[in-house]
């Protein structure tokens, strides 16, 4: 789908690999775990492992919280690493009161929900880099093509993450949905019950975390593309920090799980 690939679907020696991004060392060890590794490269401070993940040619790096951490490793895996898309797995905050704990979103559309421009004490949103002034110009997010949009359905097509138990979702045990949603990001940990709710009726998206957004953007520069897998550790409210430290670990592996399914089919 992203590249050359023989008829009988295996990976061609050359084909180059893909970015793989977690922000966060509990995300990045299900997938550091399956990675069949050739090498390490440290830059600006970050190690980027390279190797294969499922017999799939890949880079694999732990980027941190936020978007400029986002933003920086995605650079690097195009420029340095000559990454031919970028993936991140991680965990999310849920909006959309449908969702629940362990339950996994594939952003078909990402929003930087805190750029833009502070009128009458809200903030107006804007898409990164148009001038947050006036009228808005441009659509807001960064959206998944639909070509693309169909190789990660049909990768998922009969597939289910096995069961949460009721100690990784704080409530009954269950079989964790995926979806295709709206993803938020922004600079900041939702910790706020009146903010989701702003966030879900302004957005009418499904999650909200600190780098996809970023990492669309710059992909979108690149023409490279991407796809942001995000499972719940918590339903951004009032509890979410007490939510996102119990349930982080369990939750961060069905994202990593829901990646490696998709990751042959791109
Ligand atoms: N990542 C996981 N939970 C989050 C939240 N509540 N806000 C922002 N990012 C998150």
């Amino acid at each position: 789908m992203l590249g050359d690939r023989d008829r009988e679907g295996l990976v061609p020696k050359d084909m180059k690999p893909l970015g793989v991004i977690c922000a966060l060392p509990e995300e990045l060890e299900h997938l550091d775990a399956a990675l069949d590794i050739d090498a390490t490269t440290e830059r600006a401070g970050y190690q980027f492992r390279q190797g294969h993940l499922d017999g799939c040619p890949v880079v694999l790096v732990e980027g941190g919280i936020g978007k400029v951490g986002g933003a920086l490793v995605a650079t690097l895996l195009l420029e340095r690493f000559d990454c031919r898309g970028l993936l991140l797995s991680g965990v999310a905050g849920g909006l959309d009161p449908d969702l629940g704990i362990g339950d996994v979103v594939i952003a078909e559309r990402l929003i930087q929900h805190d750029y833009g421009a502070m009128v009458e004490g809200r903030l107006k949103p804007y898409r990164p880099g148009v001038p947050p002034l006036g009228e808005w110009r441009d659509r807001l997010g960064y959206e998944m093509n639909a070509g693309l949009r169909a190789a990660v359905a049909g990768a998922l097509d009969g597939f289910t993450l096995p069961s949460l138990s009721a100690a990784a979702t704080g409530g009954a045990p269950r079989v964790p949905r995926l979806r295709f949603g709206t993803v938020l990001t922004g600079d900041q940990f939702i910790n706020c019950e009146a903010t989701r709710r702003r966030l879900f009726e302004s957005f009418a998206a499904q999650a909200v975390e600190m780098e996809g957004g970023a990492v669309a953007q710059v992909a979108e520069r690149y023409g490279a593309p991407c796809v942001i897998f995000r499972s719940l550790s918590d339903l951004a409210g009032a509890d979410s920090h007490l939510d996102f430290a119990a349930f982080l670990a369990a939750t961060a592996e069905g994202a990593a799980r829901v990646l490696r399914r998709v990751i042959p089919a791109l």
